[in-house]
C-alpha cells in the first residue's frame, strides 16, 4: 500500500532532508511538506503547506489542504534552541520567561496542538507512525553536564508527551506507533553556534536521515513510547 507522509519543519536542515529522502521512495504517494516559508520542491509528490505554530490560522489552512486524505507517517522535525532573543542558559541565573515560553511553545506545545488537530485524520488512517525529533539532552538520566535549562526541560516534557500519546493511540489501534528520535549531532542552523565544542562525530543532515529512516522502518508497535538514537538503541528517560 502506498503511504502519505506529513513532515513538519520541511525548511529545516533535517526536515528538508527527510522530504528529499521520502520523495525518492517508491511506496510514498504524497508528502505534505509543512514550513513557515514556501520551499521550492521540484516534485509532483511534494505538496508544500505554509504552517507556523505561532499562527493559529495556519492550523485551519492545513486541515483544508489535507482534505481528509489519510496520513500514515508524521515527522515532527521542528525545534528551537536559540534565536535572536534567546540562547541556551549556562546558569539558572540566565533563565527567562521569554526563553522558556518560546522554547516550550515550539518544542512541546505547538507539536502537541498539531497532533490534537490531526486526531480525526489519525483515527481514520490505517497504520500511523508519528516520529518526533527529540534530543538526548532531554534525558534526565543522561544529564551529567547541566546547563541548557529550557531546551533540556522542553525536550524532557516532549518525551513525556510522546509516551502518553503512544498509550492513547495504541488504545485506538494497537498497531499505532509514536516514538522520539535523537538525530545525533547534526550540522544545522540549530546546532551551528555550538559545534566548535563538540568532540564526538558531527553528522550531515543526509547522514542523520539515512540512519533514522532505517530505525523508523524497522520500529514495531511494542517499541512505541520510547526515544531512540540513530543506531536504534533506546535512550533512557
Ligand atoms: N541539529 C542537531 O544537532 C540536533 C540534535 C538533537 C536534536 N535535534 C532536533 O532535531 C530537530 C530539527 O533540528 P534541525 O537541526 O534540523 O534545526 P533547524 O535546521 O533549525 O530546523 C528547525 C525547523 O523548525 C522550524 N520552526 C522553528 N520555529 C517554528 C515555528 N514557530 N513554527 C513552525 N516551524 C518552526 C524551522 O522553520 P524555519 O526554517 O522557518 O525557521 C525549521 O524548519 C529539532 O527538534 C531539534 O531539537 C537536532
Amino acid at each position: 500500500m502506498k503511504k502519505n507522509i506529513l513532515i513538519v519543519g520541511a525548511s529545516g536542515s533535517i526536515g528538508h532532508e527527510f522530504t528529499k529522502h521520502y520523495d525518492l521512495e517508491r511506496n510514498v504517494e504524497k508528502i505534505f511538506a509543512l514550513s513557515r516559508r514556501n520551499k521550492d520542491f521540484d516534485s509532483k509528490k511534494i505538496h508544500p503547506v505554509i504552517f507556523d505554530y505561532n499562527k493559529d490560522e495556519t492550523f485551519e489552512d492545513l486541515i483544508d489542504a489535507l482534505n481528509n486524505q489519510p496520513i500514515n507517517t508524521i515527522i515532527i522535525a521542528t525545534g528551537l534552541l536559540h534565536n535572536k532573543d534567546v540562547s541556551p542558559e549556562k546558569s539558572v541565573n540566565n533563565i527567562s520567561v521569554l526563553g522558556l515560553n518560546q522554547l516550550f511553545h515550539v518544542n512541546v506545545f505547538g507539536p502537541m496542538l498539531l497532533i490534537k488537530k490531526l486526531l480525526p485524520l489519525i483515527k481514520q488512517s490505517t497504520l500511523v507512525k508519528i516520529i518526533f525529533l527529540t534530543a538526548r539532552v532531554g534525558s534526565i538520566t543522561d544529564n551529567k553536564l547541566g546547563g541548557w535549562y529550557s531546551y533540556r526541560s522542553s525536550k524532557a516534557a516532549l518525551n513525556m508527551m510522546i509516551r502518553t500519546l503512544s498509550i492513547e493511540l495504541q488504545r485506538i489501534k494497537k498497531e499505532n506507533i509514536v516514538i522520539g528520535m535523537h538525530p545525533g549531532t547534526v550540522d544545522s542552523n540549530l546546532s551551528k553556534p555550538f559545534l566548535k565544542n563538540v568532540n564526538h562525530q558531527i553528522l550531515s543532515p543526509k547522514e542523520s536521515v539515512a540512519h533514522m529512516v532505517k530505525v523508523i522502518h524497522r520500529i514495531k508497535p511494542e517499541d512505541s513510547g520510547n526515544c531512540f538514537d540513530i543506531k536504534g538503541n533506546v535512550i533512557d528517560p
